[in-house]
């Protein structure tokens, strides 16, 4: 099938490359020339585990390409993603600014029939925008053409990307007539041949689902944070719990972590809209307005600790952190904890040593030459001459590291952890004074 991707960041680039794995003719657009550039240059824009190699796979198959041409982009598919942006506005709502232009443009351009899809993750009612507004650029061109709106929200995880789209749990689509579902059953075959895994519903409903994922979700790992922070009051430890509670069948032991805190694109601003469009409609979410108000408190948790220890004035200090992304395996730092944790240290007076595995590019492309920021390509080479350390993303590379090199290269042997990697006995008994989450 010819597929056109409006919008090629995380989501557009993983989809539109896993579409043309399966053997569609897969053009990606955007209206970043620069990103564009990087990707017909051979390089991609993004750290996603896997997605290099199946990019270059699939553009030398001459199956995926990438424009920044709007009219070559609507020509070419018959189902036409969008895949853009809807960052919060002001409001916290859903800014649907690049949804909508996205529409229009192939209202604009569009000579034949399209499935256009709603890829990005949208309020209720945004399928009924992207018609009209499509709609209104038709009859401005005073054409007669038919065209269909679908909802396919996606459900991806950054870090496991490429996994999650070549073999999701499920492929939710939202449409309005037989004809396009049948479209999506046949693109999406390929995707689900061992059992079914489309579930087809009206579009609303599809438009929900991907908030309630994403609410449910948040609103587990607020819940942990919460109970976290009593047990540590408490003399409980929250492992323990976790372990205790996850081990009922009607838990689980999924997204049951406590840490400092959830950040990236989706979870915040997805919480965010949900509780605007509540708001909106009259039907107020309490439990959702909790998750939000809880995680932001949580993101100050690792700097209340340190705060507590060395007092408010941090100047000449400096605090080692481990981790910069907003989780392992990705290079997004949106709404990523350690921003705030750097931020709270940087108005203090304190100088951070950092690394992170993947995220140093887009840490120096967001802070500069930030002067009291040092980004080191080594988790040892962070805590030379440190005050303490701080852990705030959980890479596989911190897990098992060298606690005597640790002790001898930090100027104390302190260790704030975000994402309780060590156990809190055999860290004592090392001799770091060793300050988790929820543990004693
Ligand atoms: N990142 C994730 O893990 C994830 C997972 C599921 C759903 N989503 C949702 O998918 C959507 C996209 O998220 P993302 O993380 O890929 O965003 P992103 O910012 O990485 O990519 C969006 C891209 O769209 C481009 N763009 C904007 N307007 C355009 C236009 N009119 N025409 C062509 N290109 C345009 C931008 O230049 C950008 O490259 C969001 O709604 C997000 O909530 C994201």
């Amino acid at each position: 099938m010819k597929i056109t991707v409006i919008g090629t960041g995380y989501v557009g680039l993983v989809s539109g490359t896993c579409l043309a794995e399966v053997g569609n003719d897969v053009l990606c657009l955007d209206v970043d020339a620069k990103k564009i550039a990087i990707l017909q240059g051979g390089g991609i824009p993004i750290y996603e585990p896997g997605l290099e190699d199946m990019v270059k796979r699939n553009v030398t198959a001459g199956r995926l390409r990438f424009t920044t041409d709007i009219e070559a982009a609507v020509q070419h598919g018959a189902i036409q993603f969008i895949a853009v942006g809807t960052p919060p506005d002001e409001d916290g709502s859903a800014d649907l600014q690049y949804v909508v232009a996205a529409a229009r443009n192939i209202g604009k351009h569009m000579t034949d029939y399209k499935l256009v899809v709603d890829k990005s993750t949208v309020p209720v009612g945004t399928a009924d925008k992207v018609r009209a507004a499509l709609q209104e650029e038709l009859e401005r061109r005073a054409v007669k053409l038919e065209f269909s709106v679908a909802s396919n929200p996606e459900f991806l995880k950054e870090g496991a990307a490429v996994e999650d789209f070549m073999r999701p749990d499920r492929i939710v689509i939202g449409t309005d007539n037989e004809h396009a579902t049948q479209m999506m059953r046949t693109l999406y075959a390929p995707f689900q041949r061992n059992r079914e895994r489309l579930i087809t519903m009206d579009i609303r409903s599809a438009e929900l689902t991907k908030y309630a994922a994403n609410a449910m979700l948040a609103t587990r790992i607020s819940f942990m944070n919460e109970l976290a922070n009593l047990a540590e009051k408490l003399g409980a430890d929250i492992e323990n719990v976790r372990h205790g509670i996850g081990s009922d069948p009607r838990i689980g032991y999924h997204f049951l972590y406590p840490g400092c805190g959830y950040g990236g694109s989706c979870f915040p601003k997805d919480v965010q809209a949900l509780r605007r469009t509540a708001g909106e409609y009259g039907a107020p979410m309490h439990v959702i307005d909790a998750v939000e108000v809880a995680n932001d408190a949580q993101k100050h948790v690792l700097l209340d600790k340190i705060i507590a220890r060395f007092g408010n004035d941090l100047q000449g200090k400096t605090f080692a952190v481990w981790g910069l992304a907003f989780k392992p395996n990705t290079d997004d730092m949106r709404e990523a904890p350690s921003r705030v944790l750097m931020e709270g240290l940087w108005e203090r007076g304190a100088k951070v040593a950092a690394h992170d595995p993947a995220a140093a590019h887009e840490t120096r492309r967001i802070y500069g030459d930030h002067p009291q920021l040092q980004l080191v390509d080594n988790p040892m080479a962070a805590l030379q001459g440190a005050d303490a350390l701080a852990i705030v993303t959980e890479w596989k590379v911190f897990r098992s590291p060298d606690f005597s090199a640790m002790k001898a290269a930090l100027k104390t042997p302190l260790i704030f952890d975000g994402r309780n990697l060590y156990d809190p006995a055999s860290m004592r008994a090392a001799g770091f004074e060793y300050l988790a989450i929820g543990r004693q």
